[in-house]
């Protein structure tokens, strides 16, 4: 039976290039989105279904679960991908001048989002054979990454994104300790060029893509609960393995 899959915030950058790839292996990608003429576009270019739903906005999420249930009745694949750095300027700035309105817009999408989608579509992930989350995390969200002086990520101060995705991490940790029958991964896409960071990443979106789907397919070695992913900040360009929390 063909399997299906969800993706949060695939209008573009690594969440488009995730349901590209994943329609390329057959799956039935539901292109979820939170513009409809964005959604309605990328779906149709990657012959996939749009789902409007902004991760933001409780009566969105339950209308997105509600589609999904109408039109396939169950999920196989959930990927948590939609994300942000921050409009407010504090959002890259050092932490004595980070705002708590600054903190709480990251926060509304790349976590609290995560956990309102996830358990809206829990129900519908609960009826597939297989079951597979994968939060799109980051590395600058492993407190020992980013505090190890031999690691390039060493010079990153700031609290609003990085502290969001340490927070998914945990979240990925405890959803992964409650679903026995349910895979929870944190993936690391690692640097990649997209709108998110004006295309200063060294790793194509397909690139970060490709970690997304090998955890979404159980295509590797990864356990549930795990930050798992690229390893080229430390020396491992080309490599996925796990990372350090
Ligand atoms: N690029 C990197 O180097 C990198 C590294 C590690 C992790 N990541 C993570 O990868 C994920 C994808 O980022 P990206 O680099 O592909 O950035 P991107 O190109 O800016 O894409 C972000 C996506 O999230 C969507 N989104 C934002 N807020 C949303 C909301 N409230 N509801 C639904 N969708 C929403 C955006 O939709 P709109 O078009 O409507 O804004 C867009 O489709 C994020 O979680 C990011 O933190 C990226």
């Amino acid at each position: 039976m063909t399997q299906i899959a969800l993706i949060t915030g695939s209008n573009k950058g690594i969440g488009y290039e995730t349901a590209r790839l994943l329609g390329s292996r057959g799956y039935t990608v539901l292109v979820a989105a939170r513009d409809s003429s964005r959604g309605t576009s990328a779906a149709s270019a990657l012959g996939a279904t749009f789902v409007p739903l902004d991760v933001t906005d409780d009566d969105s999420i339950q209308r997105a679960a509600a589609q999904v249930e109408a039109d396939h009745g169950h999920l196989d694949v959930l990927i948590n991908n939609a994300g942000l750095i921050g409009d407010h300027a504090e959002a890259r700035g050092l932490p004595s001048g980070t705002t708590r309105e600054a903190v709480r817009q990251v926060f509304e999408t790349n976590v609290f989002g995560v956990i309102a989608v996830t358990n809206a579509f829990l129900p519908l992930l609960r009826k597939a054979p297989t079951a597979r989350i994968v939060n799109v995390s980051s590395e600058v969200g492993s407190i020992s990454t980013v505090t190890d002086p031999a690691n390039p990520l060493y010079q990153l101060v700031g609290i609003p994104y990085p502290t969001s995705k340490a927070a998914l991490n945990m979240v990925t940790a405890m959803y992964a300790k409650e679903l026995p029958g349910i895979d929870v991964f944190a993936a690391n896409p690692g640097y990649c060029a997209t709108d998110l960071n004006g295309h200063a990443g060294f790793r194509t979106a397909e690139q970060g893509a490709s970690v997304v789907v090998s955890l979404a397919t159980g295509e590797t070695d990864a356990t549930t609960g795990r930050l798992w992913g690229d390893l080229s900040l430390v020396g491992s360009a080309d490599t996925n393995g796990v990372i350090p929390w």
